[in-house]
């Protein structure tokens, strides 16, 4: 019965998507090569794995126009990371657990059981006394089309957690247990709660993972919990905590008690448009991190969503990146290998010198390009340089500037496309390095700038013209050396 419901809302979604893809398809803020929806609205990657040989991502949904809604979980498949296939949609709302227009399908994970794959996620409804939120499963046999399990929901909100705010389970499987980790908030403070099971349907509390003791919000949005060499790491993405929207922290972990111990904690990404990040292990064992490039309203940068919902779509993830440790246990997040296979026309210098005199570069087109340099940091008495990205004659332009003085990188987007807003900051760790590294990735509709061993980055929306396709370079107060410069346009795959 149930399957029969959900099946007849993914047909009515897929007669929407089949009507209106072509003409999305030409919008001219379309990226080039994020991974964004064939129509509607898209937010957090969800049960994102690789299974059966394919790379599996599914997305928060709307299918049927650019903003938030009634969410579905759509579902493609990649060989590369970076081609993808659209499959039929995987999840729908159907049932009374998780029908709802202002609820739905919500994120949640995947797990291979037995050469089956299943997905476990977050059904919201509101039967008029609130939402509520529960723990619900889902599976098949192929891999393409899922059955809700009879039995759901499977867990439902523990006292003291207020039923709509527990939501975002992420299952892994450790010596043939299942283990499933929850976003939640207790006495106004958020939580990763910790589950098991035997057996993927029943499950039982296991210990808070880890909790905010006021100083990390009040509600963690989806906890990720992974191991990486010989610790462990939870991602989670915290609400109430301004800008700080996607971190991690690392320590050690205790399948006996059930309790993480973490001593190092850091920012992801801090950009403007960088949020909600899951893993996945690749079969080479790369860890492997996805996020959303957008934010909620209740953030302190938001404005809006930006204007692509007039395209009809809107939202794209940001690059994978692969999560590595570094041996004071902070984290890298480095752009997958696999993206090189997207570069064209390249051009590489040993080094040159800029100083107040602003300087051309030539990467691809100007608006789909990676850029990659090192700053010689001791030959370089600039104290500042900056880059100026997708300018145009207008005088419009993003600028990311590295204050070599205040120990500051930000990346001002006020004066870019007359649409975005805001300066993303932090902090540059500058004592004792001979060399800063920079690796920008533009797309038609966002930058992400790494340096700083991918310690340091920041993901940000741009809705440019293409006539903002110029990049200059200047260094203020003295001269900077750049060495290792190497630029590429990148190829198109989403046409
Ligand atoms: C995070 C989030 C999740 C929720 C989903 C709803 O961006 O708010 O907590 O499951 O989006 O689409």
């Amino acid at each position: 019965m149930s399957r029969e419901l959900m099946l007849e809302n993914i047909k009515r979604a897929h007669r929407v998507i089949e009507e209106k893809k072509d003409m999305i398809k030409n919008g001219k803020m379309r990226q080039h090569y994020h991974f964004m929806p064939q129509t509607g609205w898209l937010n957090d990657p969800n049960g994102l794995i690789y299974y059966k040989g394919k790379y599996h991502y599914f997305y928060q949904l709307n299918p049927y126009y650019g903003q938030w809604d009634y969410m579905h979980w759509g579902h493609a498949v990649s060989e590369d990371l970076i081609h993808w296939q659209y499959l039929p949609l995987a999840l729908a709302p159907s049932e009374k657990y998780d029908d709802h227009i202002r609820g739905g399908c919500f994120s949640g994970s995947a797990v291979e059981c037995d050469g089956k794959l299943f997905l476990m996620y977050t059904g919201t409804s509101n039967h008029g006394s609130g939402y509520e939120q529960t723990q619900c499963i889902a599976s098949s046999e192929d891999g393409i089309q899922f059955t809700k399990y009879e039995g759901n929901p499977v867990i439902l909100p523990p006292d003291g957690v207020p039923a709509d705010l527990f939501r975002d389970p992420k299952v892994w499987k450790h010596d043939g247990i299942y283990y499933m980790v929850c976003g939640a908030s207790r006495n106004k403070r958020g939580q990763a709660l910790l589950y098991r099971s035997q057996d993927m349907y029943h499950w039982e509390f296991f210990n808070v993972l880890a909790e905010s003791r006021g100083e990390w919000g009040y509600m963690w949005e989806c906890p990720d919990f992974y191991q990486l060499e010989d610790k462990y790491v939870l991602m989670f993405s915290p609400m109430g905590e301004s800008d700080r929207k996607a971190v991690y922290l690392t320590g050690d972990f205790d399948y006996d008690t059930g309790k993480f111990d973490w001593q190092v904690s850091g920012e992801i990404d801090w950009g403007m448009d960088y949020y909600a990040p899951q893993s996945f292990l690749a079969p080479d064992g790369r860890r492997i991190a996805v996020g959303w490039a957008n934010e909620w309203p209740w953030m302190p940068f938001w404005k809006d969503w930006g204007p692509t919902y007039t395209e009809g779509w809107c939202g794209f993830f940001n690059l994978p990146r692969e999560v590595r440790l570094m041996p004071d246990s902070t984290l890298q997040f480095i752009p997958v290998k696999e993206l090189e296979i997207l570069r064209k026309d390249s051009r590489t210098m040993d080094s040159f010198t800029v100083d107040s005199n602003a300087v051309e570069l030539t990467a691809g087109d100007g608006v789909s390009f990676e850029l990659k340099m090192k700053i010689d940091m001791e030959q370089t008495d600039a104290d500042q340089l900056e880059l100026n990205l997708r300018c145009g004659e207008d005088g419009k332009k993003i600028i990311c500037t590295l204050d070599f003085r205040k120990a500051l990188l930000q990346v001002d987007r006020n004066n870019s496309d007359g649409w975005s807003e805001g300066i993303s900051k932090s902090v540059l760790f500058l004592k004792e390095k001979k060399q800063l590294d920079i690796h920008i990735f533009s797309d038609q509709s966002s930058i992400e700038i790494f340096t700083d061993h991918y310690q340091n980055n920041h993901a940000n929306n741009v809705f440019s013209d293409n006539i903002h396709n110029q990049i200059w370079i200047r260094a203020l107060g003295g001269k900077a050396i750049i060495r290792e410069y190497e630029s590429y346009g990148l190829r198109e795959c989403f046409r």
